[in-house]
């Protein structure tokens, strides 16, 4: 049994409370403190240990500082139509207007970009961007990113909670009033009362077998919004980065970053064809190359010709490479290859690509400058999340927000590369001040009541009473096996219904879950208590998944192939758990205005 005593724990009021410290999180708790309001910040890894550092690429702004005719219009247009329309769309204007800004502010506070020959910040092409709009320093944006809002962080007074790990919201009538965990290295209790609790947890491809995410991306976020009432929407919609490592197995799934397509590099089958030209959809046609000549023009021209069919949306370029590896034509370990070597000079390639030449030699033996990488898809995104509001990103409880990945909206079906960074500075932003101005209009911190305490500590501990029982170890691969083979790049009501079965076993045997040793830093403890998160979030893939009879984006039906404008396109599916239960309804899409609809038909024109 744990040495703990169920009575103690440590509080700290606050009076906006962050969950999550990757971009969203240590962007909102800046904001948040630059008003007054004091700031706990707490994320069950080390500070900026997150899956920011994953959107290698770039944060997408139109800065137009390579294209002059780039602007915030033409960014929020590729960003509906990147979401195949399904995005909220004031969350798309107020991110496409607003991002050059911040981006100018991270400069501002010390980031390192890329420059142009004139000095300005350097943008690179990525999929589904009409012009060549991504901030970048190499292949390490995120990185920079983190390195710039941990040190600005620093420098605020928010107080940082390492290592502690989540498990529930604390509320008081409907209203969520903080947040409860445990310190994972000594295994004692912390409690965190805050008048405003900004979730920034970021994704769950953990629940996948084949993920660019690390330990930390368990779905705790919108696990917790879903427990303390909050709706979730849209969350079938699941990316696959096109590109993931797929060998050896030990790196299966790291990112391949976009940049190397942005940067010209170009896919192939195991027959040397760049097969991407023969999976142009109707939807991008008119805008994608139809021959290599015209795709390699477009690197000089964006405004005369066409973009190559490799920076086609990600959807699209993962749905090709699995159809061809489907049709024999794949790499000897079951992807495709991405050739930059016959596209750059090894200089250029060493200079743009760094992390990605030493990722290859180090851990595959590849030498890109030379050989091609085998690669394939790999989930790395999750478009849906919880349900805010575009302006303050309050969630559908008084108290709570949430930003970047573990939120909703933005995205719609499919999110387009470098679109992430972006969206959590903008979102952090707003989200912090949001939070802190409902806060500073409190009259006092809530305290909460102790009742509410024990139960959870109880439940959190449990696991260590059982002599026998389920291996958290073994509950999680089962799922990840599920969800790999059953709700994956192409989805069938049969085998999501096997899925929603096994699921339900899984949660069942997760009520047994028994762990050995004591609470201070026990791994198998985090396990045990990610698994009811990841087993929920999986259930909520699916069934959102089950629900939605159509394909779009980041969701592909073979037995529903066709995308319906007439019934999916107008709604969200939304989801909320009662008791056992999670239902799901769907709710109206908000209504665009006109002057930005007429944004679409110039297309059409
Ligand atoms: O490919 C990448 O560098 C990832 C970027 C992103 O997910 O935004």
């Amino acid at each position: 049994m744990p040495g703990t005593a169920l009575t103690e724990y440590e509080t700290h009021d606050y009076d906006v409370l962050v969950i999550g410290a990757g971009g969203a999180g240590m962007r909102a708790a800046i904001e948040a403190s630059k008003t007054g309001a004091t700031v706990g910040l707490a994320c069950k890894s080390l500070l900026g240990k997150a899956h920011t550092v994953m959107a290698e690429g770039g944060m997408a702004a139109a800065m137009g500082n390579v294209w002059d005719e780039d602007n915030w219009q033409v960014h929020f247009r590729d960003t509906m139509r990147g979401g195949k329309m399904l995005n909220n769309w004031r969350m798309a204007q107020l991110h496409a207007q607003e991002a050059p800004e911040r981006v100018y502010e991270l400069e501002d506070w010390g980031a390192l970009f890329d420059r142009t020959e004139d000095g300005r910040i350097l943008q690179r092409d990525f999929g589904g961007h009409k012009y060549a709009r991504l901030a970048h320093i190499g292949d390490r944006t995120g990185l920079e990113l983190i390195r710039t809002l941990q040190h600005h962080t620093m420098h605020r007074q928010v107080e940082v909670h390492m290592e502690v790990k989540i498990v529930r919201l604390l509320k008081e009538g409907k209203r969520v009033v903080g947040a409860i965990g445990y310190r994972r290295e000594q295994g004692t209790f912390i409690v965190l009362n805050a008048k405003a609790v900004i979730l920034a947890t970021g994704g769950a491809g953990k629940i996948y077998k084949f993920t660019s995410n690390s330990w930390e991306g368990t779905g705790d976020g919108h696990a917790l919004a879903l427990w303390a009432g909050a709706d979730l929407i849209d969350m079938e919609f699941f990316q696959l980065h096109p590109t993931g490592m797929i060998w050896p197995p030990s790196a299966r799934g790291l990112l391949v970053t976009e940049g190397v397509r942005g940067d010209g590099g170009v896919l192939r089958n195991s027959e040397g064809k760049r097969f991407m030209f023969d999976y142009i959809s109707e939807f991008f046609r008119a805008e994608t190359a139809d021959t290599e000549a015209e795709g390699d023009r477009w690197y000089d021209d964006h405004v005369n010709n066409r973009r190559p069919p490799e920076l086609l949306p990600r959807d699209e370029v993962a749905r090709a490479i699995n159809a061809e590896f489907k049709a024999g034509r794949g790499s000897p370990h079951g992807g495709v290859f991405l050739d930059i070597a016959s596209r750059r000079s090894a200089e250029d390639i060493k200079r743009r690509l760094p992390s990605m030449y030493h990722q290859f030699k180090h851990l595959a033996g590849v030498d890109i400058t030379s050989e091609a990488m085998e690669v394939g898809p790999t989930a790395h995104y999750i478009m849906g999340g919880i349900r805010v509001d575009a302006e303050t990103q309050a969630a559908t409880v008084p108290g709570l927000y949430a930003v970047g990945e573990c939120s909703g909206g933005m995205h719609g079906a499919n999110r387009l590369g470098g679109n992430s960074l972006s969206d959590l500075i903008v979102f952090g932003r707003r989200a912090g001040l949001a939070a802190a101005e409902y806060a500073l209009g409190l009259a006092e911190t809530p305290k909460t009541w102790g009742g509410q305490i024990a139960p959870i500590v109880a439940e959190t501990l449990a696991p260590f009473g059982r002599d026998t029982g389920e291996n958290p170890y073994t509950l999680h691969k089962e799922l990840q096996e599920v969800m790999q083979s059953l709700v994956g790049i192409i989805r069938v009501s049969s085998e999501m219904q096997e899925a929603l079965d096994k699921i339900a076993d899984l949660k069942e045997r997760a009520k047994n879950i028994s762990i050995e040793g004591h609470v201070q830093y026990n791994a198998g403890w985090g396990e045990a208590t990610d698994v009811a998160a990841l087993l929920d979030v999986a259930e909520c893939v699916t069934r959102a998944a089950y629900t939605r009879t159509e394909s779009r984006g980041g969701h592909t039906r073979d037995d529903f192939p066709a995308t319906d404008k007439t019934y999916w396109g107008t709604v969200n599916n939304s989801l909320h758990k009662v008791g056992d239960d999670i239902t799901i309804t769907q709710t109206p899409l908000p209504q665009m205005p006109a002057e930005l609809q007429a944004l679409f038909e110039e297309v059409k024109a």
